[in-house]
């Protein structure tokens, strides 16, 4: 029986792999490349020294998902692959609808035909919207603010749908809080294609002088320095969080959301100084205008991973940021 990872290639994706080939457990891998690289698949199997299966596939493809299901003996799912960028989402909604709903219906439909009712799904901090208060725990209020955050959230209430019609199913909703950081290897990392839209991949194209000055999107929040606070993970920690997960879909019956975040909110100014710090290096950045629909603060409780998964994220802030820069470095900022 093996574990398919659908957008394995991808960021969390492939940190994911690694954890779970490390554990011993057996992994058949999916991706299209739409934002990630072929060279990711390859790092995997040399950075753990262990083979598997790999598809360049669509999950929105029935052929290709239906291939898949034929040739392999699949336990349970892990679904990353998904189109993830805010502001893409809003200039494009139907091309989130189409490729995160389109796909993940049609792998649902593909694993409810070949019996496989175990899922883990990447879901998103963002299904909270704009939280009235922080911390946030799971029985929060859902809402979406965005295309994308809308496609998270559908794609949960289609998971509940699901496990209300067939109690056999076991869906594990991890909504993954502020990802950041490689792999202590630096061999693997956060490499989107195209422009970044997150704090820290702009940090690093400043950094390597890809683009000329950070903006940092407001200063007049009603926090301690006037920037936003989020609650930052390294990737590693978040991938522990996926392995802690398959144990719990192997025991349990049910949709279960999981907040997989440190507890701990950080500012902008306050990532800016700790990146500086550690990596002894200047980021230029100038003070801009509000981006539209962030929330001052958004921090997690993770109690309820730490109960019911046995999981809790372990590395600093500094780690984050010292592994994200060696990941750069290693590769010569490429
Ligand atoms: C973090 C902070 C910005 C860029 C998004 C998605 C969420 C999840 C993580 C997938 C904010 C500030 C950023 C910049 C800045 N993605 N910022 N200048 O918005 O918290 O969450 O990514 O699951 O779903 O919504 O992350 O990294 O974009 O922003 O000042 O150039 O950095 O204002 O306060 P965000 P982010």
């Amino acid at each position: 029986m093996a574990i398919l990872v659908t957008g394995g290639a991808g960021y969390i994706g492939s940190h994911t792999c690694i954890e779970l080939l490390n554990a011993g457990e057996e992994i058949v891998v999916m991706d299209n490349f739409y934002n990630s690289k072929p060279r990711a698949v390859e790092l995997i199997k040399e950075i753990t020294g262990k083979d598997f299966k790999f598809y360049e596939a669509d999950m929105c493809s029935e052929a290709d998902m239906e291939k898949i299901f034929a040739e392999n003996d699949i336990e349970a799912v892990i679904h990353f692959a998904g189109y993830k960028a805010v502001g893409e989402s809003v200039r494009e909604p139907l091309m989130y609808f189409k490729n995160n709903l389109g796909g993940t219906f049609v792998l649902l439909e593909c694993m409810k035909k070949y019996g496989c009712k175990k899922l883990i799904f990447s879901s998103s901090a963002t299904v909270y919207g704009i939280p009235e208060t922080v911390p946030v725990n799971e029985t929060f209020p859902l809402s979406a603010i965005n295309p994308y955050g809308r496609t998270k959230l559908m794609i949960e209430d289609m998971c509940r749908d699901l496990c209300a019609s067939d109690p056999e199913w076991s869906i594990a909703l991890l909504r993954y809080f502020n990802p950041i950081g490689a792999h202590a290897s630096g061999k693997i990392g956060e490499d989107p294609n195209g422009i970044p839209n997150n704090l820290m991949p702009i940090i690093i194209n400043v950094c390597t002088g890809k683009q000329a000055e950070l903006k940092v999107f407001g200063n007049d929040y009603p926090t301690a320095d006037g920037t936003c606070i989020r609650d930052y993970i390294h990737v590693v920690d978040l991938a522990l969080g996926h392995l802690a997960a398959v144990k719990s879909v192997r025991e349990k019956k049910g949709a279960i959301p999981y907040n997989l975040g440190t507890g701990n909110g950080y500012s902008v100014l306050e990532i800016i100084e700790t990146f500086q710090r550690v990596n002894n290096i200047k980021i230029p950045y100038s003070i801009a205008e509000r981006r539209a629909g962030d929330a001052a603060e958004c921090y997690s409780v993770p109690d309820k991973a730490a109960k019911e998964l046995g999981w809790k994220a372990t590395h600093t802030l500094e780690e984050m940021c010292r592994d994200a820069w060696n990941y750069i470095k290693t590769n010569n900022g490429k």
